[in-house]
């Protein structure tokens, strides 16, 4: 079974959430741990708070749709630490609407951080693990990447390629002694909901029908079992692993539940005239390619 001790861990978007919560166990096991992240108060302040506790943590500012600026921080963190035995490729955010709702914009900048800042993660990473014949890289996916959620179709569409990419990299990655696992949580405490992009519906009433109990803390401490026992998918929360089950056994009844649940968010839906938009968004408008 893998120990942390002394090995280093790149998490990126370790500001806030499960990556911070992933960085925080990992150094409590002894990890040197990297959080990388486009927050960069939030991800020193986070830093900072791990080296209060005794444990070894730096930060680092990277926007992971810059495939460059990704590669700049891996070479710096290999010029500072000499690997990187774990890279966990978990910056990710949520865009909440109904695809008639949404335009190209929405889909780019999301595919931009879920899927490409994955990619760009294991583009700078791999071939140094690969040649070093060792290294494990954790691709935050999503249940979501397992099942079809109305109202989230582009984040389903970006957790599905995760989930697909980390399939085909390991069976790739193991003759190179290097491990590839998808970790796929259901819902989990964290901002990612007040951060998300809410095209036409009512934030808080999207809010209220998600089950968010399951602490990021508790997310980070199933992720690493999961690490450590090599899992190819890590689903994670009850509700997480029924819904992946009856996906995977009863596809048909998931289909009917799935149906229920897009006519149940219609009902929040805000209709605008003349097919306009009302946008209620987080913080990462700013990104946003509009
Ligand atoms: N919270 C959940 O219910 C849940 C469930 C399944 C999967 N996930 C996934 O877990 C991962 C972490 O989400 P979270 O819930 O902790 O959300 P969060 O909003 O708390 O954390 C996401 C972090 O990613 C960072 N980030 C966003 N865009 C970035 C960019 N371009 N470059 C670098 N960093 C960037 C943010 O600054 C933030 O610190 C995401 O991939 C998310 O899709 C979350």
């Amino acid at each position: 079974m893998a120990s942390f001790a002394d090995k280093v861990a790149v998490v990126t978007g370790g500001a806030s959430g499960i990556g911070r919560a992933l960085g925080e166990e990992l150094a409590r096991r002894g990890a040197r741990v990297v959080l990388a992240d486009i927050n960069e108060v939030l991800a020193e302040q986070a830093a900072q708070a791990i080296r209060a506790a005794g444990g070894q943590a730096s930060s680092a500012a990277v926007d992971v749709t810059d495939a460059s600026a990704v590669q700049q921080m891996v070479d710096r963190t290999i010029d500072s630490h000499g690997a990187i035995d774990y890279m966990f490729n978990n910056a990710g955010i949520a865009t909440v609407g109904e695809v008639l709702d949404l335009d190209l914009s929405d889909w780019e900048r999301i595919i931009a951080v879920n899927l490409r800042g994955v990619v760009h993660g294991v583009q700078a990473v791999y071939p140094l693990m690969a040649t070093r014949g060792s290294g494990h890289i954790i691709n935050t996916a999503s249940v979501a990447g397992l099942v079809g959620t109305p109202a989230l179709v582009p984040y389903c569409t970006t957790k599905h390629a995760v989930v697909g990419l980390s399939r085909a990299l390991r069976a790739e990655a193991r003759r190179h002694g290097v491990r590839v696992s998808a970790a796929c949580p259901g819902f989990v405490d964290t901002p990612i909901a007040n951060n998300a992009t809410v095209i036409n519906y009512d934030r808080d009433a999207i809010n209220r029908t998600i089950p968010f109990h399951y602490s990021a803390a508790q997310c980070a401490r199933d992720v690493l079992r999961g690490v450590e026992q090599n899992r190819a998918e890590i689903v994670v929360t009850r509700h997480g692993r029924a819904m992946a089950r009856l996906q995977r056994f009863v596809p048909r009844l998931m289909e009917e539940l799935l149906a229920y649940q897009a006519r149940r968010f219609e009902s929040l839906r805000i209709k605008v005239a003349n097919g306009g938009r009302s946008d209620v968004k987080g913080f990462h408008r700013n990104a946003r390619a509009d």
